[in-house]
């Protein structure tokens, strides 16, 4: 890259801010961009095309072309590919569409926006219980929620560790049900060296701030279905057909419609911008290599804090798993010997940051109590991850003494607690 002036101020403008960083916090998650980023978000305002076009294109064959997928939907956010992968499944246009209160099966251990685009266009999301180790949706209790309503699956593999997808997809197929994949936390995750995302029908992302990149806020649903994709296009801008390859078909019946003004579907408007694709075309040229520190630090992490198996749970990575480290978890076995206040107060004060696990149980949380769903057994692996779970960062800027230092830190705690 040419060192242009704008790239030398920006470069100069970034050290000023960022020298005065205390870098001895070990937060959840620090940024994944930076200077070239910035310069290359910043050249494109400066063409002033800035609204969705070629660059978000080029922006979603990259992500096609880098895990072979067929089509990919950009948008503003992970939760807003969400949204498009179930409206469009639930859209008329649609020849395989879902319909109102059809089955679909969740983990209760989910996001908030990957179940309300269900419970929006009317399905009903049965919620089952996970797997305390891996986390993610436990194959036994799937078995036991399918019913006649049952029409699709939902999965959400946790922190980029990817579920049992043999198992899935041999459901689903033995079933008839549609499997969608939400893959917001799990970017470059393989499954028996398959990328996560290319197993359903359609699936999500998210370039949030804290996912493995980001383009400021971002999403994209992939699919290799193209009718699925192109009702995703038409829903995302405002339900016009202009974004759409085979347009005459739409045209040819309201002649005296202007064809760039002509609604076929209810929609929104959910796009990302050209600056936003640029910055994500270069965050995807640096995906392996976060994704390499990810996977080096959890390793590193994972071989000290085995010390601490008597107290702690961490996420197991499966034989055919290639797990994405979006954060490293921690279960306290018993709560009557480790209260998890006080163990999360020590280690924020030691410049530790937590956080709680996706949204916990989410049949727990009070929204769940306005629409309709059903629970299957007592969802007790969930509710525990959501008492005495809670998760720390392993990203990518975290060395070997980081790593050292968290152990030492959770040593010390044990020791003061006289479990040592
Ligand atoms: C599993 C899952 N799905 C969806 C989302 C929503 O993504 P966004 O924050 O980009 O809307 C998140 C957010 O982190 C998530 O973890």
């Amino acid at each position: 890259m040419k060192k242009t002036f704008l790239y030398k101020s920006i470069k100069n403008e970034w050290q000023k801010v960022h020298s005065k960083k205390n870098n001895k916090k070990i937060k959840l998650h620090e940024p994944t961009f930076g200077v070239e980023e910035i310069f290359n978000f910043t050249k494109q305002l400066i063409t002033t095309n800035v609204t969705m076009g070629k660059q978000v294109e080029s922006f979603e064959k990259n992500i096609c072309d880098k895990f072979g997928f067929r089509y990919a939907v950009s948008s503003n956010s992970g939760s807003s590919a969400n949204l498009l992968m179930i409206s469009a499944l639930m859209s008329n246009l649609y020849s395989k569409r879902l319909k109102k209160n059809d089955e679909i099966i969740v983990p209760a251990l989910a996001w908030s926006t990957s179940i309300f685009p269900l419970t929006q266009y009317g399905l009903k999301p049965v919620f089952v219980d996970c797997d305390l180790k891996t986390m993610n949706i436990d194959i036994n209790q799937v078995k036991k929620a399918i019913s006649k309503k049952t029409k699709g699956i939902l999965i959400i593999p946790i922190y980029g560790n990817p579920c049992e997808m043999n198992e899935i997809t041999k459901i689903c197929k033995k079933k008839g049900l549609v499997l969608l994949e939400d893959t917001c936390e799990s970017m470059g995750a393989k499954y028996n060296n398959k990328f996560l995302g290319g197993f359903g029908l359609a699936s999500s992302f998210s370039f949030y701030f804290s996912h493995h990149i980001t383009c400021l806020e971002g999403g994209i649903t992939v699919t290799n279905d193209y009718e699925l994709a192109e009702i995703m296009k038409i829903i995302r801008s405002h339900g016009w057909i202009r974004n759409v390859k085979e347009k005459e078909k739409w045209i040819k019946n309201y002649p005296k419609i202007d064809p760039n003004f002509l609604f076929v579907n209810e929609g929104y408007n959910l796009r990302l911008t050209e600056p936003q694709a640029r910055m994500g075309m270069t965050q995807i040229k640096k995906l392996d290599g976060f994704i390499k520190k990810r996977r080096k630090n959890a390793d590193y992490l994972m071989s000290l804090m085995k010390e601490f198996n008597d107290f702690f749970i961490y996420q197991y990575e499966t034989k055919k798993s290639f797990h994405t480290w979006f954060g490293f978890t921690i279960i306290i076995k018993d709560l009557k010997i480790i209260d998890r206040g006080r163990l999360c107060n020590f280690l924020n004060k030691n410049a530790i940051e937590t956080r709680v696990i996706v949204s916990g149980n989410f049949t727990s949380q009070p929204v769940v109590k306005t629409f309709k769903h059903r629970t299957v057994g007592n969802l007790e692996n969930a509710s525990k991850i959501m008492n005495n779970g809670f998760s720390i960062g392993i990203h990518q800027n975290l060395g070997n003494n980081e790593i050292k230092y968290i152990y030492n830190i959770f040593k010390k705690f044990l020791k003061r607690e006289s479990l040592l």
